[in-house]
């Protein structure tokens, strides 16, 4: 079937900087303070799913049942401690080849949006100064449903004026991977292929595709 691409879809943890380090550090804090196991194979877990299913589903492993007050303390302690450690984040944290695609898709005329599940998607596109690369912004601030759902990347579509057909999104997560697949979209994950197989295509960072047009032609053709 072939398809015409207008638009990209980012997601941003992940695929623009890798910040799951730092949520782990964060999140691996509070199991510790909770007396709770937290290693690096369910810190994968987490990718792409919101702040609050995040903690229910360690809650959940620990097997501790907190009040709703108490989660909400604890989600706010958490993103203290992950906001201590992007504090220092800068321009030399963007994943390799990302500003360069972003520039030329831009220069092509396709349209970009982001679409995250965080909350601190702006500050961070700020502070790593890729905030005027978007022409959309799509973020845990703006969506009420989380990836597996296909609804931060349906809105991030309709903001930018295209149809879901229309656009392709770069996903690291296996959860983001299938919303952009729910939402009809084309999907390139990012990353190691174990995960990621049901996308259209897996690349291992966007040095491998630097130049957007002749990878949407190769599209057209799928
Ligand atoms: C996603 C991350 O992009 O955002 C998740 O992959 C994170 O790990 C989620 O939990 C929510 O982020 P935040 O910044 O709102 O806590
Ligand atoms: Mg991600």
């Amino acid at each position: 079937r072939s398809r015409m691409i207008r638009g990209l879809l980012f997601d941003l943890d992940g695929v623009i900087v890798d910040t799951a380090k730092y949520h782990f550090v964060a999140w691996q804090r509070m199991a510790a303070e909770l007396g709770i196991h937290f290693s690096h194979e369910e810190n994968e877990q987490l990718k792409g799913i919101s702040r609050v299913e995040s903690l229910e589903r360690i809650l959940g492993w620990g097997g501790i049942a907190l009040s709703t007050e108490e989660k909400q303390r604890w989600m706010d302690q958490k993103n203290a401690w992950y906001l201590e450690c992007i504090a220092q984040m800068g321009p030399e944290e963007i994943l390799p080849g990302v500003s360069e695609f972003l520039a030329e898709a831009r220069t092509q005329g396709l349209s970009i949006a982001l679409g995250s599940a965080s909350k601190n998607a702006v500050p961070i596109l700020e502070r790593i100064g890729l905030l005027d690369a978007f022409d959309a912004i799509v973020d845990g601030t703006v969506v009420t449903a989380s990836k597996p759902n296909p609804e931060v990347f349906l809105e991030g579509a309709r903001r930018l004026g295209l149809s879901p057909e229309e656009c392709c999104v770069f996903e690291d997560a296996e959860a983001g991977v299938e919303a952009a697949l729910a939402g009809n979209m084309y999907c390139i994950a990012v990353g190691k292929p174990d995960h990621l197989g049901a996308a259209h295509r897996v690349i291992q960072s966007f040095l491998d595709i630097p130049d957007p047009v002749e990878t949407l032609l190769a599209l057209e053709t799928d």
